[in-house]
């Protein structure tokens, strides 16, 4: 079995004409993706990093993990966006659905906890206190290296490291990730003796979950990365070269397209299972800042059902006509609780049984399903097999490559993200950087 994608409950809303003349558009986008010969193409190292990776530093992350595992009972994740994502995204999904609060016997690694990835003086202090006097380790992983909120995060950390063991006991539990030879983290990762791991040059940050940026996080957790790779060079193989018909990544990339010119210009990801909030988080990121630009693109959302039928719920079925939505189905769980039987039905839910939630859980998906497509929503079905590292690896491969040929299609350039800058030179301004003098005068007239 693997990953696949199920589009019959788009194909109402889409003709084949329509079909055929988007998988004519597509076929070019990935040519112009796999050839590189597109706009960004000097960041398309991701397509082939399942197959072709740095075997040293990969031995050398798993290394790393066994140590951080044997010496810290927590460790500190420092990132943002595409420095942070992957790797919870891929942690939540494989680990324990209460990975941090469960027993150390049943979790057997350290407590994972990510910081930097806002500038909150709350969440930070209470950070610090959870880790309180426990051994711990931190992972600074910046590709630039001058982000702003992980380097606060960074210096907090720091500090507390080299008050508990010195400087030297300190830098032997800081490892650093970031860029091959630039910015201020490689410099003081070598001032400082860090042992380091490289974002290559041709991996974007939302591309990055398949490098040491993912890998050493994800290999902490105690979660299997050989076969995290496997999944991912799978879903590279049929990607690259299954037919149009039988390619899952190029149909969901023609598919959303379709929709968008239809006038869909928001798309749900929708999961079942609380563990996948975070594969959302992490696609909306890919999908956002890949296409979100030259005022174009389909604005990504995401929802955890059922919580949010409760809520959100009535927008999509009732609400402004704008949507579609691609469900993450999660085939087969392992979890199994049986509905029992009450000798008085007092709840009502004795109709149940001797049916296993699950049952109850799917129930709720097709139905939620099929009142979404009746509510003029179509739906896009991504079907899991089961939560392990092989089935993740494919779907963020298929996410992936989706994504390059989707932007191509919209005619943006998928892989840069001019958009981010803006806040970030306000925020100089406003905080006295030196060089932001004249924006700073600006800025505080307009407040
Ligand atoms: O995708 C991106 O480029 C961003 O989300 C970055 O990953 C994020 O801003 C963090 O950047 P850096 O790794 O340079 O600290």
């Amino acid at each position: 079995s693997k990953v696949t994608l199920d589009c019959s409950k788009v194909k109402s809303f889409i003709g084949d004409d329509e079909l055929t003349s988007m998988k004519d558009i597509a076929e070019n986008a990935k040519k112009v993706l796999v050839e590189k010969t597109g706009a960004g193409n000097d960041f398309l190292g991701w397509i082939d990093l399942p197959i072709d990776y740095d075997k040293e530093e990969f031995e050398r992350i798993k290394k790393a993990a066994q140590k951080i595992q044997s010496d810290s009972e927590v460790l500190i994740v420092i990132g943002i966006g595409g420095s942070y994502l992957g790797a919870r995204a891929a942690i939540e999904f494989l680990r324990h659905g209460f990975y941090n609060n469960v027993s150390k016997e049943i979790r057997k690694t350290p407590e994972i906890y990510y910081a930097g990835n806002s500038i909150s003086p709350s969440y930070l202090k209470a950070l610090l206190d959870v880790v309180g006097d426990r051994d711990f380790s931190v992972n600074i992983i910046s590709k630039s290296g001058t982000t702003t909120e992980p380097a606060i995060a960074f210096r907090v950390f720091r500090e507390k490291l080299e008050k508990k063991y010195g400087k030297e006991g300190a830098a032997e539990r800081i490892y650093a990730t970031t860029d091959k030879s630039k910015g201020a983290l490689k410099g003081l990762a070598t001032a400082e003796g860090y042992e380091s791991f490289v974002v290559p040059d041709d991996v974007g940050g939302r591309f990055s979950v398949l490098t040491a940026v993912g890998l050493l996080p994800i290999a902490v957790s105690g979660a299997d990365i050989d076969q995290l790779m496997a999944g991912a060079a799978s879903g590279r193989e049929r990607a690259l070269n299954s037919q149009f018909e039988d390619n899952d990544a190029m149909k969901y990339a023609a598919i959303r397209n379709i929709l968008l010119r239809k006038g869909k210009s928001v798309e749900i990801v929708a999961n079942y299972e609380p563990s996948l909030h975070y594969v959302g988080e992490w696609w909306k990121q890919l999908y956002g800042e890949s296409e979100g630009k030259d005022n174009k693109g389909i604005f990504p959302a995401a929802v955890d059902l059922t919580t949010d039928l409760h809520s959100m719920g009535q927008f999509i079925q009732d609400g402004s006509r704008i949507m579609f939505e691609t469900v993450i189905n999660v085939e087969e769980t392992d979890a199994k609780i049986e509905i029992s039987k009450e000798a008085e039905d007092l709840d009502g839910l004795n109709y149940l049984a001797g049916k296993d939630m699950d049952f109850v859980n799917k129930s709720a998906m097709n139905g939620t399903i099929l009142a979404h497509t009746d509510g003029n929503v179509p739906n896009i079905i991504v079907n899991v097999p089961k939560q392990n590292e092989f089935y993740l690896g494919e779907l963020f491969y298929m996410f992936e490559f989706a994504c390059g040929v989707s932007g191509y299609i919209l005619g943006v350039n998928p892989f840069n993200q001019p958009g981010v800058e803006s806040y970030k030179k306000n925020m100089f301004a406003l905080l006295g950087k030196p060089g932001f003098e004249d924006l700073t005068a600006q800025l505080l007239k307009r407040l």
